[in-house]
């Protein structure tokens, strides 16, 4: 597909459930076969020069108001509303605890794997109805391509980035114990959230190019003598999301 095709999309996740410089020109509620999306889909033009012209779409994966928590997300309403409005690209923002010793609260990570350990989330468009079973290739759960134009602008940005790494999608809503983290790290995972899946695996079954850009709001349980809190998670989410906004910008204006 040429640049020229592309529509990209920002599913904000915690801390993001709107882009200050995004110029919204219109909202719609957006209804789908799967029930609603979780906040309208809020078009705009980002607000940075050349790139004014250039349509983007803004989903707030919690709701506009931030109720609803991972487990309880409508992925599949999100991904197909999306689909339906021309979206070709997903960046998606989402919030992760550090596993591995580089990934610093505050840091941002481009993973580019991903281990799902979800346990009961509709995680599939291939239901019903279907003419023959259908198994997408899901080895690079990440497009590449995608990923590396946020690697790019990020550099062009001198915004600093962990180039890599395993998600472990985990189920919530509570946080992991500190034996669970252990077992994560031995399976080679390095941050983990609770959005990751099956956002990732329902983009790939629509054929929408999909990349993730993770904020690291705190160390995962017990790697840290600090009790995990709501407030630092906050805290450390917002001090990435300042970087986030200027790289989200950077990587729109570059792909047209
Ligand atoms: N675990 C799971 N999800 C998270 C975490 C965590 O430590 N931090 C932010 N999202």
């Amino acid at each position: 597909m040429s640049e020229d095709n592309k529509k990209i999309a920002i599913i904000g996740g915690t801390g993001l459930t709107s882009l200050k410089n995004l110029e919204i020109t219109r909202r719609e509620i957006a209804m789908t076969p799967y029930g609603e999306a979780s906040s309208p889909l809020a078009y705009g033009c980002l607000n940075n020069g050349a790139s004014q012209s250039t349509e983007v779409v803004f989903l707030a994966r919690h709701g506009h108001a931030h109720t609803m928590p991972p487990h309880m997300v409508n992925y599949r309403a999100n991904i197909r509303a999306l689909k339906e409005a021309g979206v070709t690209d997903i960046i998606a923002v989402n919030a992760v605890g550090g596993i591995r010793n580089d990934m610093l609260p505050g840091s941002l990570v481009i993973p580019d794997q991903i281990i799902d350990y979800t346990t009961r989330r509709i995680n599939t468009f291939y239901e019903k109805n279907l003419n023959h079973v259908t198994h997408i290739d899901f080895s690079y759960p990440y497009s590449a391509e995608l990923s590396q134009q946020i690697i790019d602008s990020a550099e062009e940005e001198k915004i600093k980035l962990i180039r890599g790494g395993t998600y472990a999608a985990t189920e919530g809503p509570r946080l992991e114990t500190a034996a669970e983290i252990q077992r994560l790290k031995r399976d080679g995972c390095d941050i983990v959230g609770m959005t990751g899946m099956p956002e990732a695996a329902l983009a790939r079954e629509l054929a929408i190019d999909y990349a993730s850009i993770c904020v690291n709001a705190n160390w995962a349980a017990g790697l840290s003598d600090e009790p995990i809190t709501m407030e630092a998670i906050e805290k450390n989410v917002e001090n990435g999301l300042a970087q986030v906004r200027q790289l989200i910008a950077a990587v729109i204006e570059n792909c047209h």
